[in-house]
């Protein structure tokens, strides 16, 4: 029974100090703690990478895509999770999510990022080895690749995934 405690202690101290990491752009993990349970707005299949992204948003980014906004409303967050794939055990031409590579996100924050048309962005890849994440880049200059690149939709408010309809 002691042992037990002790590796629950140690396994929650990791979790809690991943939220903790701050990305060069001033974000922190611990501002999307939850996403798990957020709305998936669309999957991506990265061909070139083999790599299966899950898009998700919080809910001021999903009522927006929901009545078609133009623009983002502040405090809008979208969530990228990249995954390894595998096949599937129980159906081998099914492929199914492995491990998580890497979590990145957008928060809409006029006033704090400016110089990205509003867009703070931050990205925080997973150590397989153990299990921990490291934040991506050393200055808010290696964060500049991020809105360069999505800058080809500035048409969308500078994000590429349309929301996909249910139904
Ligand atoms: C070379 C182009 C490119 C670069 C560089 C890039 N992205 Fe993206 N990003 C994309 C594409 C394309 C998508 C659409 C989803 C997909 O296909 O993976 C995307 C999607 C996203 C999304 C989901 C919202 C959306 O726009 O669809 C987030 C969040 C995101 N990227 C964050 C980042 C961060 C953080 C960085 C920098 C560390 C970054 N991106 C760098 C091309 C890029």
């Amino acid at each position: 029974m002691k042992k037990y405690l002790v590796v629950v202690g140690i396994s929650a101290v990791a979790f809690a100090s991943d939220w903790d990491l701050t990305a060069p752009t001033g974000l922190k993990f611990g501002l999307i703690k939850g996403y798990e349970n957020w709305h998936v707005v669309a999957t991506h299949y990265r061909t070139d990478k083999n790599e299966l992204r899950y898009i998700i948003g919080n809910d001021k980014a999903v009522e927006a895509y929901r009545r078609g906004a133009k623009k983002f409303p502040e405090g809008a967050i979208l969530v990228k999770i990249g995954y390894s794939l595998r096949k599937n055990p129980d159906f081998s031409a099914s492929v199914e999510p492995a491990v998580i590579q890497r979590v990145e996100f957008m928060i809409k924050d006029s006033k704090r990022f400016k110089d990205t048309a509003g867009w703070g962005f931050a990205r925080f890849v997973k150590d397989q080895k153990t299990g921990k994440y490291k934040v991506f880049g050393k200055s808010p200059k290696d964060y500049m690749q991020c809105f360069a690149c999505h800058q080809s939709v500035s048409r969308k408010d500078f994000v590429f995934t349309d929301y996909v309809k249910r139904k």
